[in-house]
């Protein structure tokens, strides 16, 4: 069964929608559309009855949803009526007293606070079992993770890391969920693991072009059991949010 983005300009380049209960990746440069796309997926899951959950582990949840609320003021009831979940699962962000005191009176503070449990920042296992129990709980359809990029770095090396990424997206696969999974792009030519284990990815760019103006674009790189457009699209951001506009000249 095919689920409406909520992307206007999205649903036609991929047969009509994206699959339900599958998990995909969409990677982005900075400040390229990816939080946006994903709470518009969300909220128009929840205009259809399809529970949604913003899972955040580096951004800000308050900011996040006072800026998403520009775009649509209809997020606010949506949380009220537990259609739609905001949840921070990152690390402690404030420094505490400890902190504070320990930088006066210990020279190796960073080691003794930044190893304390509440510090701890949240691991692919953590994250799992924390978005398990919520979907269980709140009957949760439709999922986001900001930031896989957030998780990728908490192994002790490459191969574990590889290992733990390509574990949590398989085990997301078992929670029925329609995941969109986002991370950081750097290298759009760098093959990644999340990249081979995702049913789908997608790209957001943003760059400048010879003129100096600032060019928005999506591109479908993959997209598992779909015929789909793989050029490279015009994002606009309006008062309502993104859509995908024209094919961008090569
Ligand atoms: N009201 C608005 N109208 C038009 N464009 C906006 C508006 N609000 C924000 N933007 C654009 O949206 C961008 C942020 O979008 P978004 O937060 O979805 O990106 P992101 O890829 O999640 O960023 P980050 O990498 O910081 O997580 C801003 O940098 C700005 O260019
Ligand atoms: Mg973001």
């Amino acid at each position: 069964m095919r689920i409406k983005s909520g992307i206007e300009g999205f649903d036609t380049l991929v047969e009509g929608g994206l699959l339900q209960g599958r998990q995909y990746l969409l990677s982005g440069t900075p400040g390229s559309g990816k939080s946006t796309f994903g709470v518009q997926f969300l909220a128009a899951g929840a205009l259809l009855g399809e529970i949604g959950a913003y899972v955040a582990l580096s951004e800000n949840i308050g900011t996040l949803v006072e800026d998403m609320l520009r775009y649509n003021p209809q997020i606010d009831d949506m949380i009220k009526t537990k259609k739609l979940f905001f949840i921070d699962l990152g690390p402690t962000i404030n420094y505490g007293e400890y902190d504070e005191m320990s930088s006066l009176i210990t020279p190796d503070y960073v080691q003794q606070s930044g190893d304390s449990l509440v510090n701890q920042p949240p691991t692919p296992f953590s994250v799992f079992k924390e978005v398990e129990n919520q979907i269980k709980q709140f009957g949760i359809k439709r999922l986001v993770i900001d930031s896989l990029s957030s998780i990728r770095f908490a192994s002790k090396d490459i191969a574990s890391e590889e290992r733990s990424i390509s574990r949590f997206i398989r085990n997301l696969k078992t929670l029925g969920c329609t995941t969109i999974l986002l991370s950081e792009l750097t290298n759009p030519d760098a093959y990644t693991i999340e990249q081979f284990a995702s049913h789908g990815v997608i790209f957001l760019h943003n760059f400048m072009d010879k003129q100096g103006s600032m060019v928005r674009g999506l591109q479908i790189i993959k997209m598992r059991g779909t015929k789909h457009d793989c050029e490279m699209r015009a994002i606009e951001f309006s008062d309502k949010g993104i859509k995908v506009g024209k094919l961008l000249k090569k």
